[in-house]
């Protein structure tokens, strides 16, 4: 999909623009009758006030999802959900600290509530402080660590336990290419990612047969708040204009595509598009 350099203002006035909603939020069945792919799920995300996770809520719901929309910023949350809204969608902003199991309770607790048994939770919060390791405080470490990889834990572990008894649900997590190939001031960040995709595979075998999947996938470098991060306006604009660099609705798509039934052979995967491999 084009990038253009010209969009580097709001990111986020770049959602919605470009998706082809005929292929995704409409389809039929066998008997020509109209339906969405995701008509009537119930689907909880994390990280929803953030660059991807506005987009990605959006994507959802144009396909007929109803979005549980959770951050640690309960505005970021609302803005999103708003947005979905104002679309014609279903949403609830939810003030969520993924960094705690209790939290994840709460979420898919209101979630269940609000939209019915959980379908899909998608897990999208993290962070990306860029720092050399021989810089890096111990603390930066745990903290990359708990937000990133133990999030996808807890969040996993709670929404696996309620999916399990129904033989039916899909976690989806946003690992990164980072997490294969590195990156330099990206140690925990690509071990974080690294882990995602290693914890992925490995509920995958415990999840086979049983109706319930995990999956996970990297959008590739994309124009948010968090790879603004530790770059000036000037390396922002140059990036920008080498093509290097994602809208944050590139990846949409994708995404409706793997919380759907339509993804059921994947199991255990890492489906990422990344420039740099
Ligand atoms: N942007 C990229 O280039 C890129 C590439 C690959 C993967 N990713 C991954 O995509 C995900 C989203 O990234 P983004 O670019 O949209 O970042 P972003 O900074 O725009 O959004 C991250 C969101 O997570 C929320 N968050 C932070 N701590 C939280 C907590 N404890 N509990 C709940 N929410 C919390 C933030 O408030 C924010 O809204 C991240 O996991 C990131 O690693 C991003």
């Amino acid at each position: 999909m084009a990038v253009s350099p010209d969009r580097g203002g709001n990111i986020f006035e770049n959602c919605i623009s470009i998706m082809p909603y005929s292929l995704l939020s409409n389809s039929t069945d066998w008997k020509g009758k109209r339906m969405k792919l995701l008509e009537g799920k119930s689907v909880a995300m994390t990280g929803g006030g953030g660059g991807l996770g506005r987009c990605y809520g959006l994507a959802l719901a144009k396909a007929g999802a109803a979005v549980a929309v959770a951050d640690i910023k309960l505005d970021a949350a609302k803005a999103t959900s708003d947005a979905i809204i104002k679309a014609g969608g279903r949403a609830i902003p939810v003030h969520t600290d993924v960094t705690k199991a209790a939290a994840f309770e709460q979420l898919l607790d209101r979630t269940e509530a609000e939209f019915g048994p959980l379908d899909v939770l998608l897990n999208i919060a993290g962070m990306f402080p860029r720092r050399a390791l021989v810089d890096m405080p111990e603390e930066e470490w745990d903290a990359v660590i708990t937000l990133n990889l133990k999030s996808v834990f807890l969040g996993a572990r709670a929404a696996i336990r309620r999916m399990l008894p129904r033989k039916r649900g899909i976690v989806l997590s946003t690992a990164s290419g980072t997490g294969i190939r590195g990156q330099p001031k990206g140690s925990a960040y690509s071990a974080s990612k690294a882990g995602i995709i290693g914890f992925t595979r490995a509920v995958s075998l415990e999840l086979k047969d049983t109706g319930v999947r995990i999956n996970c996938f990297g959008p590739g470098a994309t124009d948010t708040p968090l790879w603004r991060v530790g770059k000036s306006e000037e390396d922002v604009r140059r990036l920008l204009a080498a093509g290097f660099v994602y809208q944050p609705d590139d990846f949409s798509n994708v995404v409706v595509f793997m919380a759907s039934d339509v993804s059921a052979p994947l199991n255990g995967e890492f489906i990422s598009r990344d420039l740099h491999r």
